[in-house]
């Protein structure tokens, strides 16, 4: 289609070229010649710019979403159809699949059937997907991953994410530090995992336990909150019963299932953050979660991004361009949240980390 347009451009500026060349009244004909080339030129951009934003030209774009479960999924869909809209050139087929494992397989072979260009998934869990992942490559159709990462096939063409597992070392390590500092000489701690066999799990619980091993600390428990409101609260309800007077520490693998157990917590009498008995520990970082840190009701969050939207678009466009990817593995940079007195210092297998103090223009930035 852009090659069709292109040469009834071509030809229109030729003719315009070849009738000026007749009757044009100039003495010096590599002048006309020059100004001609430009022309063809120019109209060579133009035709290929207004191709590219036509309808004709967008670039399609499968997205296999997990779901609607947090605050940081909603971001990351707004992200997602922010960069590929049709403004921008994209004509994005998107599907949410309720963190339903099996309907995100099948939206993929959807996109393979409708013949999309390219296929991004950000993956449930992190495994069972050689199989389908094998069909888009005899299809022919790039998949980039974003977010939570695939463990049993590393066949596609790149990843765009967060290193979850950091996270959860770095958690692991501001307690050490805060806990010091505070005198806390006992740490007996509750975990609220994410969605179990998500890699956002996996590294977080990963991470944590191996600084709470190393420190001695007490897990005492560590269930499914599914990364949503409610499975933080049913699960900080059980706690509550199950472990009353028994812990002093909460660790939430996401801002919502926070929010849950905080709500569970309220009921039960039980106090958190800065001025109370438990300190709440949090991942995401989203603008309510930060609004929680400002409050002191979360001690400290620990980011995870969800913009991983523009590196995407890099990546698709290089492709285009007929390049290759130079980086088949991105990580988003990332961040850790507290108010002054809960800033200390520690470092993630060696190297120092800064933490970010919550203020009114961080929480605006925040997505
Ligand atoms: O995979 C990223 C995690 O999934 C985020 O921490 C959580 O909020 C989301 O649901």
């Amino acid at each position: 289609m852009k090659r069709k347009l292109l040469s009834l451009a071509l030809c229109s500026v030729m003719a315009v070229g070849l009738l000026a060349g007749c009757g044009g009244s100039s003495s010096d004909g590599s002048g006309d010649q020059a100004a001609s080339a430009d022309s063809v030129a120019e109209a060579e951009e133009q035709i290929s710019a207004d191709a590219d934003a036509g309808s004709g030209e967008l670039i399609s774009v499968g997205f296999a979403q997990v779901g609607h479960e947090s605050d940081w999924r909603t971001a990351s869909t707004q992200s997602c159809q922010d960069v590929f809209s049709e403004a921008n050139g994209y004509d994005l087929s998107f599907v949410d699949c309720d963190n339903d494992s099996a309907a995100q397989l099948e939206a993929v072979r959807s996109f393979i059937q409708q013949g999309v260009q390219y296929i991004i998934i950000d993956p449930i869990v992190s495994t069972g997907w050689d199989q389908v992942l094998g069909e888009c490559s005899d299809a022919g159709i790039p998949v980039i991953v974003i977010d939570r990462t695939i463990d049993d096939s590393d066949n596609y063409t790149a990843w765009v994410g967060s290193d979850f597992k950091t996270e959860g070392l770095a958690a692991g390590e501001w307690l050490a530090a805060y806990a010091e500092k505070q005198g806390i000489s006992e740490i007996n701690a509750l975990v609220i995992e994410g969605t179990n066999g998500a890699s956002a799990q996996i590294g977080r619980t990963d991470g944590f336990k191996e600084v709470a091993d190393a420190n001695g600390w007490t897990i005492l428990d560590s269930q499914d909150g599914d990364f949503t409101e409610d499975g933080g609260q049913q699960v900080m309800e059980s706690y509550c019963k199950s472990y009353e007077g028994q812990f002093n520490v909460v660790v939430c693998q996401n801002d919502n299932e926070a929010f849950g157990a905080m709500t569970a917590m309220d009921n039960a009498g039980v106090t958190y953050g800065v001025d109370g008995d438990v300190i709440l520990i949090s991942f995401d970082a989203c603008t309510a979660g930060l609004q929680e840190v400002q409050k002191g009701t979360i001690n400290a969050d620990f980011e995870c991004n969800p913009l991983a939207a523009p590196f995407v678009e890099e990546i698709i466009q290089t492709l285009q361009a007929g390049g290759e990817v130079e980086s088949n593995e991105v990580y988003v940079e990332e961040h850790w949240y507290a108010l002054p007195d809960a800033i200390v210092d520690f470092s993630v297998n060696g190297v120092a980390q800064e933490m970010t103090e919550v203020t009114d223009e961080v929480i605006e930035a925040q997505y």
